[in-house]
């Protein structure tokens, strides 16, 4: 089975749904060394099966797969229903229809679980909450690497209960969403490294941090702190081979986009973005529904994108944001282990 140290260098891209995790974005980190990832989170399963192909002929060197965990059916219709309707004018704005309310949806779990089992993927990390105890032992008895995404000190006690074989931690820092259990907790303050000491001292479960990490310090820092590796998101959002869309790449870097806030407005889902004109008008109202919110909001990001308005997209994005490196991912990587190995 797998180990975090089988990594030339302990570097692992951060899977990232919603376009920016590509085939060719995992097989450049692994070809810098590092753990390529691939993102399943409302992946259609045939195109996985593609891409888990793609990047196995490519490298032939371990990665991973990332599956989302499915929320609850929506819990207030009502609050839904007023948030569909706030969203008119917008929707009214791009000349689109908003779609009918999507009650149940569990983003394939169980075909996508069947799908990295048969595949034998080398890593696969849940986010958003936890697999059965059955599916780890399922996971395990197909030889793979078992990783659970949380936030929180108490949920990390929860996910080594089941037997996981690593735990990927994401601070305060962490761009897009964190895999924290409670959909209506409001995310932990901690920051990444002090969140992963924390860990660390409760389990001997091998920690991944993720969150703020973008210069060789951090890396630094994050191991330091105990962790075996680090999980890198925003640092690779404008790289080569990121399917990144190109408002988001350019708003990365737009002087008006200042600082980044944590909202539900997009998915109804706790994520974090830079705050532009959504966050701000969204953010109040947004109720705690996700994927419902998710699906609300799909086709209207879409437009923002296909119109080139960063002002309505969600635009994931860390703390590190600023220093979002350009170029390709695998002279990225090396440059920023370089930077730490230097220290
Ligand atoms: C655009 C974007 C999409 C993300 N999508 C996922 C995802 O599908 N699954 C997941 O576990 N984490 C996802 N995350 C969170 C990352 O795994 C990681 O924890 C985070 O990016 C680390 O913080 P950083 O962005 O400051 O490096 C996403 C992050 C970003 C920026």
């Amino acid at each position: 089975m797998f180990e975090l140290s089988d990594l030339e260098i302990p570097v692992v891209a951060a899977p990232m749904a919603g376009g920016p995790s590509t085939t060719a974005l995992a097989i450049a980190v692994n070809h810098a060394g590092g753990l390529g990832f691939l993102a399943a989170g409302y992946a259609d399963p045939g195109v996985l099966a593609g891409q888990i192909a793609d990047v196995r002929i490519a490298t032939g060197a371990p990665f991973g797969v990332n599956i989302f965990v499915p929320g609850l059916p929506v819990r207030d219709r009502v609050a839904v229903q007023e948030y569909r309707e706030s969203l008119r004018p917008l929707a009214d704005r791009y000349g689109i229809d908003l779609p009918d309310i999507v009650e149940v949806d569990d983003d394939g779990y169980r075909t996508k679980l069947d799908l990295v089992i048969e595949h034998r993927v080398p890593v696969v990390s849940f986010t958003f909450g936890l697999p059965s105890a059955e599916d780890v032992a399922r996971l395990h008895d197909a030889g793979i690497f078992v990783v659970s995404t949380v936030a929180d000190p108490d949920d990390a006690d929860r996910a080594v209960a089941l037997g996981v074989d690593a735990l990927c931690v994401q601070g305060v820092e962490a761009g897009g969403h964190r895999g924290t259990l409670d959909l209506d907790a409001v995310p932990n303050t901690t920051p990444t490294v002090r969140l992963v000491r924390e860990v660390v001292d409760r389990s001997d479960v091998p920690v991944i941090a993720a969150g703020g990490i973008g210069d060789g310090t951090a890396i630094i820092a994050a191991l330091a702190a105990g962790a075996s590796a680090v999980q890198l998101g925003t640092a690779l959002l404008d790289t080569d081979e990121a399917g990144t869309k190109p408002t988001h790449r350019a708003a990365l870097r737009d002087p008006r986009f200042t600082e980044t806030v944590v909202t539900r407005c997009f998915s109804g889902r706790y994520a974090q973005a830079l705050r532009n004109r959504f966050t701000d008008t969204y953010s109040p109202s947004a109720p705690a529904e996700y994927p419902a919110l998710h699906h609300l909001t799909s086709p209207l990001r879409k437009a923002a994108a296909a119109a080139d308005d960063a002002d309505d997209l969600n635009l994931w994005a860390g703390h590190a944001f600023r220093s979002a490196p350009t170029g390709p991912a695998a002279e990225v990587i090396t440059t920023l282990w370089a930077d730490a190995r230097r220290g």
